[in-house]
């Protein structure tokens, strides 16, 4: 009676096929003059890759003309026409083309919202169609009188330029969408500056940029020292003097990884983000490879006028003291580009109507102007006489702010002390923030404040300048990726491995800190079964191994008798140590589920998409890290391969791991990536209710909490009560039994019962559905059985068990 979720699966996308060949509307494949498209027709591409015609946006009411990915469950949209001009209706509306070349779009029927001006000089002579990189073209006989790639918006696809056009004055460049369920252009835009790209806010002020390109080959696996685009450009200087750049197509690529990928697409993020993903051939899903700037608090104004960002919250914009979102609506679905407004404005001619709030343990706004006045206390004077003035600090010079202050960063409280500003408010409004933080210190504190923060800073920015100094060492860079460290170099990046991170059962982690500044971790390996030429040969294979949710491995160091890994450090440390209840920050239910994600992507990469298959082998909350902005990052992948052959062996041996373990580990069947699957099964329930499973063992099997959770999936009842009390019930519900059916089905007894880690991945994102889980039986046995019970527990820190095998 039991239903594997594999069937489940296949009928699941059988009905999904069946619906792709019932029901799609009848395809054009060219548009004549005088023909048109409304309501759900289609323009597709000859080989049935892209498909034009109206789309709705996430929830919203509004139609837009736009391209997408014909194949996919999910729809990706590639390009919008109308970006800023909808259309409520699509039947009454035609995306027309006129016998003198100029396409339309009207609505309702007459009026033309949007028109790509072109024309050609033969009446009735052009045609439009959609062509299989996803350009939709409108040509004549002789010309391409218009295209899309020349009209990009949020997407950058191979073939499509970017660049500079002297004649038109042109600029090629790509911008966000305002929000998910909005196309018009936000902020930010993605351009080619002569030999570089750059990533700009308001068109002006420049907050990434890739440096000169000019004469490099690009790879996605280039040195790691230096900020790359994992990148298929090449440059193109025009013969007519104009500066453009060609997305070179994949099958014209020299590196055979982007040759095994059947999509690719640059994309800028409404957060002003840069992203690259890669689809590999027969797979439905878009695999993150690389994204720049990491930190959304890095991107310019990233949370708009009057906000704060901070990088170890989520989510990561809030207003200042005082001030609140000028549009709710836009800022709840992360559309942070109206910023925030003041809660009460102020008449600015009467000193006495604003006063000063301040601002400790944040950064300083962007671009202040700076005046000499003698004391801090005249620099306020100046603030309070200047209407446009919203800001003052005093550092040794009087710093003014005015009009929209932006760039506003919460610092962390470990240690590191910001300089001291003060925001002006309404005088009313300060009054009520004072009085609901019972804060009732005297007036002249602040000036006390003001001077401690400058001779501070000035402190430190000499310690910095010192360091600096210091001797800034070329690393021998080793196969474009890695970096072979000496073993000096990273004795003293470590200062003498005298920072324990942790203790995994490969070896000791340390903190560093490379000459440039750089942060890593450096895992000292215990046992040096391999040679050095067979380790350099199997750290190259992990090296070359690049996922946004997996550890990236920066370098290595092997010397007769040293193994060393060095990895990005990772300033949010492991998933286990915020996981535990003392932990300050209690992760919401959003992070959770973006964590969750997060490590079944990086799964479904070890498994599926890389050379050859990785199993893991020790998936645990220690195992997963986390970076500033919170996304996980599954490390010490590929070690047991390191370590040894017999690496069977040695994994059994590990400690703190047996809760996690499949069932095959120990009735000796063969190892699969379904062992990983279901000790990620084990981890979800963790994440779900933030405490180890094992802790509720103790109490009986009432208390464990995968026992408990699929009593209560099976039976149909609320599993809200199931999650971290310290929620407070806060989660979201769909997502929370998505991710309970997952758990079940990943620590099925039968490994041909569990999902495979991409399944899980689609099962989370809400793009497969599956049935109901059995009750797996060793939580039967385990109710029964003591001896067996003993094998799910967790052993203490310092037991080894060792299993025959
Ligand atoms: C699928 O769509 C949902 C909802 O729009 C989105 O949250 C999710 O990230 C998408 N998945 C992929 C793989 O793009
Ligand atoms: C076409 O011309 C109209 C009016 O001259 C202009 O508003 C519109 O932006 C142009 N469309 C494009 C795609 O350039
Ligand atoms: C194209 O159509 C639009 C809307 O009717 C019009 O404003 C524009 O001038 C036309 N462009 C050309 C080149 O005919
Ligand atoms: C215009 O072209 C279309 C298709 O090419 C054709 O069916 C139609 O008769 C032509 N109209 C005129 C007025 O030439
Ligand atoms: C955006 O840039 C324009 C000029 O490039 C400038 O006039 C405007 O003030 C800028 N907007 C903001 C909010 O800074
Ligand atoms: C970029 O580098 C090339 C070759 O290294 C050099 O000739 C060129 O001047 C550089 N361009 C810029 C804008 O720095
Ligand atoms: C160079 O620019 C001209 C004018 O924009 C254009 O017609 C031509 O196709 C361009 N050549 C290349 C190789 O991109
Ligand atoms: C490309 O795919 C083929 C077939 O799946 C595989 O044998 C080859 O190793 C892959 N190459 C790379 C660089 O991933
Ligand atoms: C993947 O797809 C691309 C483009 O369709 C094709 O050129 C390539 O040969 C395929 N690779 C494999 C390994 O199937
Ligand atoms: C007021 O402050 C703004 C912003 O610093 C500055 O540009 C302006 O010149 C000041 N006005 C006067 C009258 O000082
Ligand atoms: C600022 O950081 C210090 C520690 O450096 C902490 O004691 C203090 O409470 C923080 N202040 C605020 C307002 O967060």
């Amino acid at each position: 009676m039991k239903t594997s979720i594999r069937n489940h699966l296949i009928s699941q996308s059988l009905l999904l096929l069946l619906s792709y060949t019932t029901c799609t509307p009848k395809a054009i494949e060219i548009l004549l003059p005088g023909q048109s498209l409304n309501g759900d027709q289609r323009i597709t591409s000859p080989g049935g890759i892209f498909e034009l015609g109206f789309f709705t946006p996430g929830n919203s009411q509004n139609h837009y003309i736009g391209i997408w990915y014909k194949n996919l469950p999910n729809q990706t949209v590639v390009w919008v026409a109308n970006r800023d001009q909808p259309v409520s209706d699509p039947i009454s509306s035609t995306f027309l083309l006129h016998k003198n070349g100029n396409l339309t779009l009207n609505s309702p029927s007459t009026v033309a919202i949007w028109s790509t001006n072109s024309t050609s000089q033969v009446r009735n002579s052009t045609i439009a169609m959609l062509l299989d990189d996803g350009n939709f073209v409108i040509r004549d006989a002789s010309a391409v009188l218009w295209q899309s790639f020349d009209h990009p918006t949020n997407t950058w696809l191979p073939g499509a330029r970017l660049g500079y056009n002297k004649l038109t004055k042109q600029i090629l460049s790509i911008t966000p969408w305002r929000n998910p369920q909005y196309p018009a252009p936000g902020p930010f835009s993605f351009e080619l500056e002569q030999t570089s790209l750059r990533l700009l806010w308001n068109s002006s002020e420049t907050y990434w940029t890739s440096g000169n390109w000019t004469g490099k080959t690009f790879s996605h696996l280039q040195d790691i020292e230096e900020k790359h685009v994992p990148s298929i450009f090449s440059f193109v200087v025009n013969e007519t003097g104009s500066y453009l750049s060609y997305a070179v197509r994949a099958s014209a690529y020299p590196d055979p990884f982007i040759r095994n990928h059947t999509f690719i697409r640059y994309m800028i993020e409404t957060t002003g983000q840069m992203k690259f993903f890669v689809m590999e051939n027969g797979s439905l899903q878009w695999n993150l490879l690389w994204m720049d700037p990491m930190e959304r608090c890095d991107v310019y104004a990233s949370c708009g006028a009057f906000s704060i960002c901070n990088p170890r919250n989520l989510p990561r914009c809030g207003c200042l003291k005082g001030f609140e979102p000028k549009f709710h609506k836009d800022w709840e679905l992360e559309d942070h580009s109206n910023g925030c407004g003041r809660k009460t404005s102020f008449h600015c001619s009467g000193e006495g109507n604003s006063a000063f709030l301040v601002m400790k343990n944040v950064t300083y706004p962007k671009s202040p102007d700076s005046l000499v006045v003698d004391n801090i206390d005249k620099c306020r004077l100046t603030c309070l006489r200047n209407c446009s003035c919203t800001a003052f600090a005093y550092d040794n010079q009087c710093l003014i702010w005015g009009g929209n202050l932006f760039n506003v960063k919460q610092l962390s409280s470990d240690g590191m002390i910001g300089k001291v500003w003060y925001l002006r408010v309404a005088a009313s409004e300060k009054e009520i923030i004072d009085s609901t933080a019972g804060n009732t210190k005297r007036k002249t504190t602040w000036i006390v404040i003001g001077v401690l923060a400058g001779i501070f800073t000035l402190f430190s920015i000499v310690l910095v300048v010192v360091r600096r100094r210091q001797s800034v060492r070329a690393l021998k860079s080793f196969e474009h990726s890695l970096v072979l460290f000496n073993y000096r170099d990273l004795k003293k990046a470590t200062e003498n491995f005298s920072e324990k991170l942790g203790e995994g059962a490969f070896g000791s982690v340390f903190k560093g800190i490379l000459p440039n500044s750089t942060p890593i971790a450096v895992k000292q390996l215990k046992s040096l079964l391999q040679g050095e030429k067979q380790f350099q040969a199997e750290v190259r294979t992990l090296g070359a191994i690049q996922h946004i949710n997996l550890l990236r491995l920066r370098g290595f160091c092997a010397d007769s008798t040293r193994r060393l890994l060095v990895y990005d450090y990772m300033p949010n440390g492991s998933l286990q140590s915020v996981l535990v209840q003392n932990h300050p920050l209690i992760l919401d239910w959003n992070a959770r589920y973006h964590i969750a994600i997060g490590i079944a992507r990086g799964l479904a990469y070890l498994h599926e998409d890389c050379r050859d298959c990785i199993i893991h082998c020790d998936i645990k909350p220690e195992n997963i890290l986390l970076d500033e902005e919170y996304n996980p990052k599954v490390g010490d992948f590929g070690l047991a391969k390191l370590i040894g052959r017999h690496h069977s062996r040695v994994l059994t041996s590990m400690r703190g791991t047996v809760g996690y373990l499949a069932p095959e580990w120990f009735t000796g069947e063969a190892i699969t990536p379904k062992a990983d699957v279901f000790s990620y099964g084990k981890l979800l329930f963790e994440v779900i209710s933030g405490r180890r499973n094992s802790e509720g063992l103790d109490d009986g099997l009432e208390n464990y909490t995968p026992n408990q959770v699929a009593n209560a999936v099976t039976k149909g009842q609320d599993v809200l009560t199931l999650v971290d009390y310290r929620l407070g019930g806060n989660a979201d519900k769909d997502e929370l039994i998505r991710a309970c059916k997952v758990a079940c089905w990943c620590i099925q007894d039968v490994e041909k019962d569990r999902p495979t880690m991409r399944q899980v991945v689609q099962i989370l994102e809400g793009a497969l559905d599956v049935g109901i889980p059995p009750i797996p039986q060793f939580l039967q046995y385990l109710s029964g059985s003591l001896t067996e019970a003993i094998n799910y527990r967790e052993p203490t820190s310092s037991s080894e068990i060792i299993f025959l095998s």
